[in-house]
């Protein structure tokens, strides 16, 4: 059976490419997305990408993705600094899971600078904009690799 590697993306990402450009970029979350399948061809993965606002939506796509996916990559958004609920989540399924974000939240404003993700997560890629996703694409790849 094919690998299958679930994307998250949390709130408000559904604006990249008119939200705060100078920040986060002018591409568009279908382009990244794009690339992110483009990667997953090359790697011999299947991706499922969703896009979700609420937190509940994220725990509860989180909690259904035990039995289907071997890997989680999330950008948890605003979120990231303060859901202990998508901590829970990701803590109470036993899917690896790879945090990315755009932007490097450690040089920006001082509430960004602590993800209560991070610890429960294998690993954070943060500040290569859209090469965040794909750097973390290729991390989850590899993990799933040593297994
Ligand atoms: C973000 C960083 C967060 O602080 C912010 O709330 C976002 C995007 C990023 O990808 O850089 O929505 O996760």
């Amino acid at each position: 059976m094919k690998t299958k590697i679930l994307v998250i993306h949390g709130p408000n990402l559904a604006l990249l490419g008119e939200r705060e450009v100078a920040v986060y970029g002018n591409f568009t979350l279908g382009e990244i997305n794009e690339k992110l399948q483009a990667l997953a061809k090359a790697e011999n993965v299947e991706l499922e990408i969703v896009q979700l606002d609420g937190e509940g939506e994220i725990a509860s796509k989180i909690g259904r993705a035990r039995k289907e996916f071997q890997a989680i990559i999330i950008n948890p958004g605003a979120y990231t600094h303060y859901s202990v609920a998508i901590r829970d989540a990701l803590a109470a399924v036993a899917v690896p899971a790879v945090e990315v974000h755009l932007s490097n939240i450690y040089a920006r404003e001082e509430f960004r600078h602590k993800s209560v993700i991070a610890p429960v997560a294998v690993g954070q890629i943060s500040g290569f904009g859209i090469n965040s996703y794909l750097l973390g694409l290729k991390a989850a790849v590899e993990l799933l690799k040593q297994k």
